[in-house]
């Protein structure tokens, strides 16, 4: 008989991989009842829905239905909406994941109501305040009672700001738990024939990042860039709604050819054995960092920094910067059969979620609430 209560907070396309591996650990503990609540920070079928079928995730417990706008109205709603949530539920703790704004409104709820909160890739910084996810990461963390990290530069982050070792648990990634464990369904995937590409013989692109999108001079280079590099393999790039609407906005759909396809956001599915066939994965997403280091892709990140360094250091990733030259040559050398071998970093083993949950279950059976 459940006694305890967890609420998992969901909102944008890259907290649903973290959640579900998270969701199925929780069933090991009959003792936890496991709530999801999803903001709606994301709603479009292809970015929201397709997650819950693919992930085998339960409808969610708790919807609120924020939907787009600004940063400070898109976050107020979540809060707005959450405190309701976490003061008729009373959850014995409230877990977030990622650095979207889903993740510092839910956190900043629970943490006033005096509900523990637990943050999911906690500690990683790019120390670029332009960037509101940074933001996010820094006050989630600095208000979070367990933080989970993925990487050593994350431990080092949390420490250098002052969080008590005793909150930090190094415990390896949730979005390469979902990798591994939904990888074998992947391989069913007919993304290959409908995209008309074959294996290692393509680029996957994505793109979101208002630094890169948001302005027409900026958009057009990069799509000057996909272009260019699309001579000899086809790139297949799969359009984030950002980006798809400012693509209309400024009327660049002519600046690519028929090389680039430009497409709607496919599934998780799709998407990773897209990835896993592809030469080369061009982008500006956190996740996809990670996942190609973990399949040994190549990736070129197309900004100026990343909150990933184990991805570089280790991995297969490429940090160009903004100056789409460089990323061209870079391009080419691993085109051509020049790319670094990378290695998988320390506890990307598909287990992080059982750490998770056992962590968070041992503390809070020791020390039941008032
Ligand atoms: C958000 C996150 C970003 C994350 C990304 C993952 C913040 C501040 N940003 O960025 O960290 O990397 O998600 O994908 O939390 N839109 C739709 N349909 C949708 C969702 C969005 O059309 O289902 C359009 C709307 O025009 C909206 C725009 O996309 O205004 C941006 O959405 P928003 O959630 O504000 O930010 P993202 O760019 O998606
Ligand atoms: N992804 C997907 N379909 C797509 C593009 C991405 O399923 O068309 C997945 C990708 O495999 C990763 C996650 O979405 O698991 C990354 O999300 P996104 O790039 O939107 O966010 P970020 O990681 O940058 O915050």
């Amino acid at each position: 008989m459940p006694n305890l209560s967890i609420i998992s907070v969901v909102g944008a396309r890259p907290n649903f991989m973290k959640v579900a591996p998270i969701h199925k650990a929780f069933k090991k503990y009959a003792d936890v009842r496991h709530l999801i609540c999803h903001t709606g920070q994301h709603y479009d079928e292809t970015m929201s829905k397709v997650f819950f079928d693919e992930l085998e995730l339960p409808k969610p417990d708790f919807y609120l239905g924020v939907g787009s706008g600004s940063h400070a109205e898109q976050t107020a709603k979540i809060m707005v909406g959450f405190e309701r949530v976490v003061t008729q539920n009373r959850p014995d703790v409230v877990i977030v994941v990622g650095d979207v704004n889903s993740t510092i409104a839910c956190s900043l709820v629970a943490a006033k109501l005096g509900i523990p909160v637990a943050h999911i890739e906690a500690g990683l910084r790019s120390f670029d305040r332009s960037m509101p996810e940074e933001i996010n990461r820094v006050l989630t963390d600095s208000i979070s009672d367990f933080l989970f990290v993925t990487e050593q530069s994350g431990i080092e982050n949390l420490k250098r700001e002052g969080i008590s070792e005793k909150k930090i648990h190094f415990v390896g990634n949730v979005m390469i738990d979902s990798l591994v464990h939904y990888m074998p369904k992947a391989e069913r995937s007919d993304a290959l024939s409908r995209f008309r590409v074959d294996p290692a013989k393509y680029i996957v692109a994505t793109f979101h990042r208002p630094a890169n999108v948001d302005t027409q001079e900026g958009l057009k280079l990069l799509l000057g860039f996909l272009k260019n590099i699309a001579s000899r393999h086809r790139v297949v790039f799969p359009v984030h709604p950002r980006t798809r609407s400012n693509i209309r906005s400024f009327s660049l759909e002519s600046s690519v050819n028929g090389q680039v396809s430009l497409s709607e956001p496919v599934g998780y599915l799709d998407f990773l054995w897209l990835m896993k066939n592809a030469a080369l994965v061009v982008t500006d997403s956190g996740g996809i960092q990670e996942e190609t280091t973990y399949m040994g892709v190549p990736c070129i990140t197309i900004r100026d920094n990343t909150e990933r360094p184990v991805t570089v250091e280790q991995g297969t990733n490429y940090l160009t910067g903004t100056n789409l030259d460089s990323a061209e040559k870079i391009a080419r050398d691993v085109l051509s059969g020049k790319a670094k071998k990378g290695k998988i970093p320390e506890l990307w083993d598909g287990k992080a979620a059982e750490r998770i949950v056992e962590i968070i279950h041992k503390t809070i059976a020791e020390n039941p609430k008032s």
